[in-house]
């Protein structure tokens, strides 16, 4: 079937999400499809699809209304975290779709595929239990300097409101040889900076008799040639250990940034949570950050509104915002998930106090960045480059630290500067990022 040689995928959700989505890519391609900008234009029509709140679940079925006019040319697929979710009521819920497959199980899409051209209306991939799915050659990454690379799967938290532990099933590490191996290819391939993810990087346990931990995992991918930077995400508070900040401090290459999701700063709702630590376990760990001999920054995920959060309870958060000083922050409003456990507490927040609540939140962690910001001019800061940004004439990258620098550089579009190291000097600040110009280079 010709025809059926054409997709579109759009990717919603997190950067596990959209390196799935890079596997996907890969695997399709291999099998002679080629990939279009418009879902309009493709054969096969492809929505890797999140779940973690409602509002990202109901995009994914507005955008599925979108193909209901589809006379039986195109079709229609849904993957990731809400196919793993809804199984086959996708189907009942939109019965235009045809293919429901779990983030697991993107390996079998193929002959899934195969399936579909042979007649087959209602095709799912939905098993949780394959383990060969962190990596594939076949990758396309999206990015040709920075590569994500999947360290360890699923997630054996089940924190009360998350979805996470149903749609991605139990926590698996792939071995070290593995991750290594990969990140030496990568860097032969010119890749310079590596994110290693996970829901739950921290709780690593290298499968092999070599049986290495997190830290341990991360100095040996600092250490491979040819890799300048190393990030890695999401780390759980519980499972974050003083070896991973030393080996921030003795290898140069891993990024000083850590993005710990605290939540709440309030120890009652925590614990609600299930989130298995309290604000003072949390606080240690920003003490060895900030004892850290590299200053590193920290950035965060912040619900409010969970229920029976109280006004005080929220202060607590207000105040863990100035106690942390974080450069970043993530916020939501509490959204009630499918099969969680917060699921049967009562004494729901109404939806104008989160919003309100969310809003505070904000407003207050402003005025932190804004201060943070501020320390950083004068200094000379290495900047990974991305991108020429031609609406403002300046070149866009990150720092180790993960700021967002906006500079200009005596060359402009065309340069090829994208995925080069130079030196920049922060010349202003903002909320968000920083302004500065390229430091001459001798
Ligand atoms: N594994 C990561 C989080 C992944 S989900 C961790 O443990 O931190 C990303 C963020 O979405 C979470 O940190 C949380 O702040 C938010 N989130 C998850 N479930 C949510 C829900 N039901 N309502 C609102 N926000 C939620
Ligand atoms: Fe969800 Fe908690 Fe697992 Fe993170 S650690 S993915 S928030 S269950
Ligand atoms: Fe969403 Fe699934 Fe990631 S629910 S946040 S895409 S793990």
């Amino acid at each position: 079937m010709e025809g059926m040689k054409s997709f579109y995928l759009e990717t919603f959700g997190c950067q596990m999400n959209v390196h799935d989505s890079e596997k996907v890519i890969g695997t399709l391609m291999e099998r002679g499809y080629r990939q279009v900008d418009t879902a309009d234009d493709a054969s096969l029509v492809l929505y890797n699809t999140c779940s973690i709140r409602d509002k990202a679940e109901q995009k994914v079925f507005n955008r599925l209304q979108h193909h209901k006019k589809n006379n039986g040319k195109q079709v229609i697929g849904v993957l990731g975290c809400v196919a793993q979710q809804e199984g086959e009521k996708i189907f009942d819920r939109a019965p235009h779709v045809s293919l429901v497959v779990g983030s697991a199980s993107y390996t079998k899409l193929p002959e899934l595929l195969v399936q579909i051209e042979q007649g087959g209306r209602r095709v799912t991939g939905l098993s949780l239990d394959t383990d060969e799915t962190f990596d594939t050659p076949l990758t396309r990454r999206d990015n040709p300097y920075r590569a994500f690379l999947t360290i360890i799967e699923g997630c054996d938290k089940n924190c009360a409101y998350c979805v996470v532990p149903y749609t991605r099933g139990p926590e698996r590490s792939r071995t070290s040889q593995s991750v290594l191996d990969e990140t030496k290819q990568l860097a032969a391939a010119g890749y310079t900076e590596i994110v290693l993810l996970g829901q739950n990087v921290n709780s690593y346990l290298d499968p092999s008799a070599r049986g290495w931990r997190f830290a341990q995992l991360l100095r040996a991918v600092g250490e491979v040639d040819g890799i300048r930077r190393v990030r890695f995400t999401t780390s759980h508070p519980r499972d974050f250990t003083k070896d991973i900040i030393d080996a921030i401090d003795e290898t140069p290459s891993l990024c000083n940034h850590v993005h710990l999701p605290v939540q709440s700063g309030s120890t009652r709702v925590l614990e609600a949570m299930q989130r298995q630590y309290t604000r003072d376990q949390y606080m240690r760990r920003i003490e060895w950050m900030k004892n850290a001999r590299r200053k590193i920054t920290i950035t965060t995920d912040i619900i409010v509104g969970f229920p029976g959060e109280s006004e005080a309870e929220f202060q607590d958060t207000v105040s863990l915002l100035d106690a942390v000083e974080y450069d970043g922050l993530f916020s939501f409003k509490y959204s009630q998930r499918p099969n969680t456990p917060a699921l049967a507490l009562d004494d729901h927040v109404p939806e104008e106090e989160k919003g309100r609540r969310l809003l505070q939140l904000l407003e207050h962690q402003r005025t932190i960045m804004i201060r943070n910001n501020a320390n950083y001019v004068g200094e000379t800061e290495n900047v990974h480059v991305e991108h020429f940004n031609s609406a403002t004439g300046q070149w866009v990258g990150k720092t180790t630290q993960h700021k967002t620098v906006n500079f200009t550089h005596t060359r402009g579009p065309g340069a090829a500067l994208e995925g080069s190291y130079l030196d920049v000097l922060v010349t202003r600040s903002g909320v968000a990022s920083l302004v500065g110009e390229a430091v001459a280079v001798n």
